[in-house]
């Protein structure tokens, strides 16, 4: 029988205990020792994230002109971020079946995994066609980065992880977290505006062998400055033969100049034969953003390596979050796997690629107008331009006009619009000039 009142309201009344509420305490709290009861008190304040306390502070301002140049989403010309409509396709496909309950496997919908590997390597790819290539099912492209860490971690304990100046923030995090020692390795010239390919090249010799190094392959973030294809290329036979282990950090596939050629720096990459872990993010190509959809594929160099290091994968991933989120990965199957919702998703995503373009351009046309070249912001790609702007224009942009973006100058493009454009370059060329 049920322990529940059958009436509701009666538990206002008489609420249902279970005997542990009623018996009497073990311990009065007095008698808790100060050892015991001081487990928490050492505990500091982390810093808040950088990105999502902008956010909130964003959304904390009464200025009904605010704006948030900060948050890596997509946004169309109304500022909304909205599910793709070949995504609520699937949707209505997927909630119309007859739904099976119960726990996806350790690695993940093997049906996500295929696809999504496909779309990365190559339908043709003979890695594919040869299972050297293990993929895992993630948490977003933050679980692959994480689950790359955690597997690296077991492989090469003892490695530095070198990450690039600047990046996303979380890559140092995830690395830190998992207990590599992080350095950063020379990228951007903020001076000439490009990567600092020969001392990067020089750094990476100068490293110990086995040194974990995280690529982003294309829509670098923060910057917008992607390594050039000759430069991809010899870092490829640079790869070949220092023994260093690339992590290729690929968020951003279709945001540059389409899914095929976005994805040719992994490709260069696995069909050389380098082994390499490649973490992907479907999370901004299908806005599925909070879904959690990612996959982490690790090129390997034979079918033996391809299953150990998947048995290696599910070990991490059953300790850590057991199996992945069923309902992202389903949707996004459900796309690639039917030839007209992939077809109309790819025309979506060449829609949000185009308009990040476009508002790139009117941008710089805008300021421009305004007395001031920021053309560089129409050389970058993806969702993020490094304006320029320095830490104290963002300050002064964010207390006068309530306009909010990182300390660094990165800006995110998708939040500009036709609307907020005239509001935003008038207080940037304000600022510009008021503020150095
Ligand atoms: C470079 C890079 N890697 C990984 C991610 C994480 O993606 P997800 O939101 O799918 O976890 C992001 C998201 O901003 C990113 O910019």
């Amino acid at each position: 029988m049920s322990a529940l009142p059958s009436n509701p309201s009666e538990s206002a009344f008489a609420p249902a205990v279970s005997p542990l509420a009623v018996s009497p305490l073990a311990v009065s709290p007095l008698a808790v020792s100060p050892l015991t009861r001081a487990l928490f008190a050492q505990v500091q304040e982390a810093p808040p994230d950088a990105i999502l306390g902008l956010n909130q502070a964003c959304a904390q301002d009464k200025n009904p002109k605010r704006q948030n140049l900060g948050p890596g989403v997509y946004m169309d010309g109304e500022g909304l971020t909205k599910p793709l409509p070949s995504v609520l396709k699937a949707e209505t496909r997927i909630i119309g079946r007859d739904r099976k309950e119960g726990y996806l496997p350790i690695d993940g919908n093997p049906i996500f995994n295929r696809l999504s590997q496909e779309l990365v390597f190559g339908k043709s790819s003979s890695l594919v066609k040869d299972g050297l290539i293990t993929t895992v099912q993630s948490p977003g492209g933050t679980g692959a980065v994480s689950l790359a860490a955690h597997l690296l971690k077991r492989i090469v304990p003892s490695a530095s992880a070198l990450i690039s100046d600047p990046t996303w923030p979380n890559h140092r995090g995830i690395f830190a977290e998992v207990g590599f020692p992080v350095q950063a390795y020379p990228y951007y010239d903020e001076k000439s505006r490009s990567v600092r390919f020969e001392e990067l090249l020089q750094f990476l010799n100068s490293q110990p062998q086995r040194a974990i190094v995280v690529l982003h392959a294309s829509c670098h973030n923060p910057t917008g400055y992607d390594f050039s294809e000759s430069q991809w290329k010899e870092l490829c036979s640079f790869f070949a033969t220092s023994s260093h282990i690339p992590v290729i950090d690929f968020a951003y596939q279709g945001f540059k100049e389409n899914l095929e050629i976005d994805a040719a720096p992994i490709r260069l990459f696995a069909e050389a034969g380098i082994p390499c872990l490649v973490a992907t993010s479907l999370s901004k190509s299908f806005s599925l953003y909070s879904q959690r959809v990612g996959a982490l594929h690790v090129v390997t160099t034979n079918k033996g390596e391809a299953d150990r290091v998947l048995s290696q994968l599910k070990q991490i991933v059953r300790a850590i979050y057991s199996n992945p989120p069923a309902m992202g990965a389903s949707l996004v199957a459900e796309v690639l796997g039917d030839s007209t919702l992939r077809t109309e998703w790819e025309a979506e995503l060449t829609g949000m690629r185009e308009r990040i373009a476009h508002m790139r351009l009117d941008f710089v046309a805008e300021m421009k107008k305004r007395g001031h070249s920021f053309e560089h912001v129409a050389q970058q790609y993806g969702m993020f331009s490094y304006t320029g702007l320095t830490a104290p224009q963002a300050e002064e942009l964010r207390k006068r006009f309530s306009i909010y973006l990182m300390s660094t100058g990165r800006v995110s493009i998708p939040a500009l619009n036709k609307q907020n454009l005239t509001y935003i370059c008038d207080a940037i060329a304000e600022v510009v000039t008021s503020v150095r």
